[in-house]
């Protein structure tokens, strides 16, 4: 095992920590859970320094399978949108962040600081996109889709008057995004509400609490769906979308 890994674990999960403290909280409980069965394992496994990580930010690992989504999501798109773009996301905010102070912030301190500063918007962008893409991979699930839990439900219908009035607002949101961009589920004081955001722009910007998301990117669907990304949505929403997770992380408000 190399050294930089053995000292870096410890690291990963107070970052998390501070994470959950804003948003995602079971799902990166999970991950840094995760985490730590991946570095147990890597102990055992053969010394790989090529693939070692070299800056304070990690790949989280997926919490199931590359084909665990398929056919909605297919393992050549899982394979390629987390193992190279979620990757040079991490890649490029370490690098972006090598010899300046938000080398030792949380990750989400790093957006809020970073957001609408124009000369940090390389820090900013991959910032923003290793959050959202972390908090994209838990709002999906194997077999998901169907109905929320009842405590959510209960909140859907008072916000939207059914559940499925919520499924329309996602899919309207996440095809009229123009460009690259996000569909979210959010808390917005008592209330839930559907937006969507550009590029690398999450709701956390406007006070407002992820439940979760879609990722509207060309790289979430093209190899599966070319430009059909009302279809790659629809699929979501109906088999992939993970209510447990949108429900685990309502807030008390
Ligand atoms: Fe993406």
């Amino acid at each position: 095992m190399d050294k930089r890994t053995t000292t870096e674990t410890p690291r990963q999960l107070t970052r998390r920590e501070l994470l959950i403290s804003t948003a995602g909280i079971a799902a990166l409980q999970t991950a840094a859970a995760a985490a730590t069965a991946g570095a147990t394992a890597a102990t055992a496994a053969p010394a790989t320094p090529a693939a070692a990580p070299t800056g304070p930010f990690t790949l989280p690992p997926l919490p199931y399978g590359d084909n665990a989504l398929d056919p909605v999501i297919s393992a050549n798109t899982l394979g390629f949108h987390h193992g190279k773009h979620h990757r040079a996301y991490v890649d490029n905010l370490n690098k972006a962040v090598a010899g300046t102070p938000y080398a030792d912030m949380a990750l989400d301190k790093i957006i809020a600081a970073t957001y609408g500063v124009a000369d940090k918007s390389a820090v900013y962008n991959n910032a923003a996109q290793h959050w959202n893409h972390s908090f994209y991979w838990r709002s999906l699930r194997p077999q998901g889709g169907g109905e929320p839990p009842a405590a959510l439900r209960q909140k859907l219908e008072t916000s939207f008057g059914s559940v499925d009035a919520c499924r329309k607002e996602l899919l309207t949101a996440a095809t009229a995004q123009f460009g690259s961009g996000w569909a979210w589920l959010v808390q917005d004081g008592g209330r839930l509400a559907v937006v969507k955001t550009g590029n690398a722009d999450s709701p956390l910007s406007k006070g407002q609490r992820p439940l979760l998301t879609i990722d509207v990117w060309e790289h979430a669907y093209y190899l599966d769906y070319q430009n059909r990304r009302a279809d790659y949505v629809t699929a979501v929403i109906g088999k992939a979308l993970n209510w447990g997770f949108a429900a685990d992380n309502l807030g008390s408000a």
